[in-house]
């Protein structure tokens, strides 16, 4: 269940295949809601179901990040500056992550308005902290999303590298903890 020096446990190769699988859905699903127009069907389901998953996301990286400082890290494979910027990769995405998840919550709470989590249960809202709150907030997390998907698909090049061209463990301890 836990990591080792050398691999993942389940628990953390789960939460990086749901928070993978997820982030590209909210992705896609910001990207397509926010040209609905008015007389579509999904023009406040769509929103609903974005705001909600991207609310439950937020809480499985807050444990994922809890998860990780309590465990091991497998040590990083590849030259010293391989692992280097493997480390601040890394470190870049759980931030844009962040920074997308709370400017997600600043656009939908400044009208004073909380977030309904699929009927579940309502985030409360504080209301507007600062000026247009939800313009800036808005533009930060479009930007910020771009940026990740960016990122994101360098980290899959680079995924991809260790495991065709360096023939390393890279993916594999990633896919299955039993490599
Ligand atoms: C707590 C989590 C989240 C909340 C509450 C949230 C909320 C929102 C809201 C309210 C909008 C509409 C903004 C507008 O009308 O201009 C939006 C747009 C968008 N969201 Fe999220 N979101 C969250 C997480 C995410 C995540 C994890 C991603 C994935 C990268 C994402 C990607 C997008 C994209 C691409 C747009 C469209 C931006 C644009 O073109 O204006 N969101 N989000
Ligand atoms: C939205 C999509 C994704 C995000 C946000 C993401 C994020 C991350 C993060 C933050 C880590 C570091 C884990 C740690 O704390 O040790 C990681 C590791 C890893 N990811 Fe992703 N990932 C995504 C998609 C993918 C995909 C599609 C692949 C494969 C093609 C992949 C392959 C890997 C591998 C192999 C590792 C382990 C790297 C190592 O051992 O140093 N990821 N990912």
């Amino acid at each position: 269940m836990k990591n080792t020096t050398h691999t993942y446990g389940w628990v953390a190769i789960a939460l990086h295949w749901v928070s993978a699988v997820v982030v590209i859905g909210l992705f896609a699903c910001g990207w397509w809601m926010v040209d609905l127009n008015y007389y579509s069907d999904w023009y406040k389901t769509a929103p609903f179901l974005h705001k909600s998953t991207g609310v439950l996301l937020f809480g499985l990286i807050l444990f994922r990040l809890m998860w990780k400082v309590t465990n091991v890290s497998p040590s990083k494979i590849g030259n010293a500056l391989e692992k280097r910027v493997a480390s601040i990769a890394h470190a870049i995405l759980y931030l844009l992550l962040l920074l997308i998840c709370i400017t997600g919550y600043l656009i939908s709470t400044a009208d004073g308005r909380g977030i309904e989590v699929f009927s579940w249960f309502t985030l409360p809202s504080f209301g507007a902290w600062f000026d247009k709150q939800a313009d800036i907030a808005g533009l930060v997390h479009q930007y910020a999303a771009y940026a990740l998907m960016g990122l994101v698909l360098l980290h899959v090049i680079a995924a991809l590298k260790h495991h065709f061209i360096n023939k390393d463990n890279t993916l594999k301890r990633m896919l299955s903890n039993r490599s």
